[in-house]
């Protein structure tokens, strides 16, 4: 899996590992995941090359570098996805963002689109946001829909996986990066992540 990025940062584990407490707010819990991704981002970004450009300065006109932040569109998996975007957006308020709403039937385990509204994406980096990756089938599908429209690069920011739905999505889409705070043991009968969040959308907006 050379393409999967899992973080070591100690704060990143401590934010994942306050999340596994059932009793957090949901409130506490979305601003936790807001805060993985942001951490998550400044890893993936960290080899960006910067722009130059101008700006009026207290001694003058000066030079400084500056990301492209146009360039980047933020694409959250609702629902889950969410408060991953609220992170972001508060330090890359410039970047743009785009949606694709899945379900995973929780019979058959496929992920159904039932949402995509996604700004052009061509010559812009794609950055999905999707807190799961159990069986891997939601960013598996979730990647083959942004292809589609053609951007110039494919990332995405995901908390807590397993090794196999990683290695699904690795495997068949070998051309993106995955960054991923945490990689947990194993799955459960039911494809839920042991012993991971429990289910992420229900956790960040009540309706566990
Ligand atoms: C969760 C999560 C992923 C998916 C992961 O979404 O946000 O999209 O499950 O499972 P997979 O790797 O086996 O596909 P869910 O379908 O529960 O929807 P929700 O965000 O609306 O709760
Ligand atoms: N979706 C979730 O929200 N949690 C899991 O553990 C697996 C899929």
């Amino acid at each position: 899996m050379q393409n999967v990025y899992e973080s070591t940062h100690p704060l990143i584990k401590d934010l994942v590992n306050k999340i596994r407490d059932i009793n957090l707010d949901s409130n506490l819990f979305r601003k936790y995941v807001g805060a993985i991704a942001k951490i998550l981002l400044f890893e993936a970004l960290k080899s960006e090359k910067l722009e130059t450009r101008e700006i009026e300065t207290w001694i003058g006109k000066k030079e400084f570098g500056f990301l492209p932040e146009e360039n980047y569109v933020f694409i959250p998996i609702l629902r889950a996805g969410l408060p991953m975007l609220d992170g972001i957006i508060e330090i890359m308020p410039l970047s743009k963002a785009g949606f694709l709403a899945m379900k995973r039937d929780e019979t058959t385990f496929k992920s159904i689109l039932y949402y995509k509204r996604v700004p052009n994406l061509e010559g812009k980096t794609a950055i999905i946001l999707d807190p799961m990756v159990a069986t891997g089938g939601s960013l598996h599908d979730a990647v083959a829909e942004i292809k589609k429209e053609k951007p110039k690069k494919i990332i995405t920011l995901n908390v807590v996986g397993v090794k196999e739905g990683l290695y699904y999505v690795s495997k068949s889409h070998p051309d993106i990066d995955i960054y991923i705070a945490q990689i947990d043991e194993k799955l459960n009968d039911k494809k839920y992540i042991i012993p991971g969040i429990g289910d992420a959308g229900d956790r960040a907006f009540n309706t566990v």
